[in-house]
């Protein structure tokens, strides 16, 4: 099954790595140069006890403050302030490259989306989570922890993961498509109702390297190879993209749906103007108990569907990692430790319905009788392709991003969008 195939995903190729170490060498940015983060900034400051900050995108599950309100209760010495950004991944990635590059002593603890980690390392913005400031990470999903290491070194520790789901409405469709034609099939029942049948993330923004990852998966396709080449010019991978371009031709894909972020899609569809939604977990929790959610007993929660059977969902997720600039180390230390443990973890799910980073919550028979979608969620993360592992990310997911929405918007063939798409990711490891 595609799935499969493309769980060969590796680290992007060799010859990017290269290039950084090389560019690390004479980088000089007191940050330790990309390999391990030994000396300068990454060298201080490890003892240093007392206020910290903590930096995350946009709570939209009202997770955060009542976490650090019960930290604050028990540290008033070393009390955590959180700084907010916006709801948008790429946002939140520039705003934390500009105050690593400023070396801004107060973004001490920072979320780390999954696919940061090996940019902000190889920069040597983040602290190795080693010697003193080790921590554990037994029990969690090996997938994510994956996604916090680079070159052999634990830089994040996984806080929350995430799988994509297919929401849909029961009530207009009891049996959900398990198969992306049987999806497309069933878009005259939408039609019918005078509502929007399928939306994903197709703004142009990380949300739609996700979506489009997750369309070339599940055919089979792959964005790079296990070696980190770029293979995406392939049939399987144009059966991908052409999916989703041909629903955006015939209207299965609404207009609207090119503007959409994650809360976008959240909306219409809680709004009951969308039938099916591709989302991650946190939208569970919110579609049912948003006073505005229309849809609160009436909308269930599927896997991915794909080419023969399941898709293949794209392993998303956010870590936290510590930035060599803060001068509370040890405080950021146990924070992370705080924001990471089992009853943490529950809370993050039972409030927020976030995915768990412990494997052993999602067989927890009192979590999942109050959160039926756990065991779909568990395969859906168990299944889950990492995006391109490399310092480079930023170029590849530009690459990706470009080309795809330029198909879509029709201003590029499939074709030229994939040929194109191939040479941008093949040059990207040269930056
Ligand atoms: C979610 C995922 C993250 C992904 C982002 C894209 O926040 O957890 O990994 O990059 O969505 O919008």
């Amino acid at each position: 099954m595609g799935n499969k195939i493309s769980r060969m995903y590796m680290p992007l190729a060799a010859a990017a790595a290269l290039t950084l170490a090389l560019s690390a060498c004479g980088g000089g940015t007191g940050g330790g140069g990309g390999t391990g983060g030994e000396g300068g900034a990454a060298s201080e400051n490890l003892d240093g006890r007392g206020p910290i900050t903590y930096v995350q995108g946009k709570d939209n599950s009202d997770v955060v403050r009542p976490l650090l309100e019960k930290w604050n209760k028990a540290h008033p010495d070393e009390k955590v302030t959180f700084k907010e950004q916006s709801d948008n991944a790429d946002q939140q990635h520039d705003d934390l490259v500009k105050n690593f590059q400023a070396k801004n002593a107060d973004y001490d603890v920072a979320s780390v989306d999954v696919i940061w980690t090996a940019e902000f390392a190889a920069k040597g913005w983040l602290q190795p989570l080693k010697d003193t400031l080790k921590v554990s990470t037994e029990g969690m999903l090996p997938a994510t922890v994956e996604t916090g290491t680079y070159k052999d070194v634990l830089y994040t520790l996984p806080q929350t993961s995430d799988g994509g789901l297919l929401y849909y409405r029961k009530d207009l469709v009891p049996n959900p498509p398990k198969t992306w034609e049987e999806m497309m099939g069933m878009c005259s029942i939408a039609k019918d109702k005078g509502i929007d049948c399928y939306a994903g993330q197709f703004a142009q923004y990380e949300g739609l390297t996700v979506n489009v990852s997750e369309a070339i998966n599940s055919e089979g396709g792959q964005i790079v190879d296990k070696e980190g080449k770029a293979t995406v010019n392939s049939p399987e991978a144009k059966a991908g993209l052409e999916n989703l371009v041909d629903a955006y031709k015939n209207g299965n894909i609404p207009k609207q749906a090119l503007t959409y972020q994650e809360e976008q899609g959240r909306q219409s569809f809680e709004a009951g103007k969308l039938m099916f939604l591709r989302n991650w977990p946190y939208v569970y929790n919110l579609a049912k108990t948003d006073g505005s959610s229309t849809v609160k007993d009436t909308f269930g929660v599927a896997p991915l569907p794909g080419k023969d059977g399941p898709g293949a969902s794209t392993l998303g997720g956010h870590n936290m990692g510590v930035s060599v600039y803060s001068k509370n180390k040890a405080t950021a230390k146990d924070f992370l430790e705080f924001m990471t443990t089992e009853e943490t973890q529950k809370f993050y799910a039972t409030q927020g319905s976030l995915a768990p980073v412990l494997a052993s919550l999602y067989d927890d028979a009192d979590l999942i009788a109050q959160l039926p979608y756990l065991p779909v969620l568990k395969t859906s993360i168990e299944n889950a392709v990492p995006r391109p592992v490399t310092p480079f990310y930023p170029a590849v997911t530009q690459a990706i991003q470009q080309n795809s929405f330029a198909a879509l918007q029709g201003s590029k063939t499939v074709d030229q969008a994939l040929t194109d798409m191939e040479a941008a990711i093949g040059t990207a490891g040269a930056k």
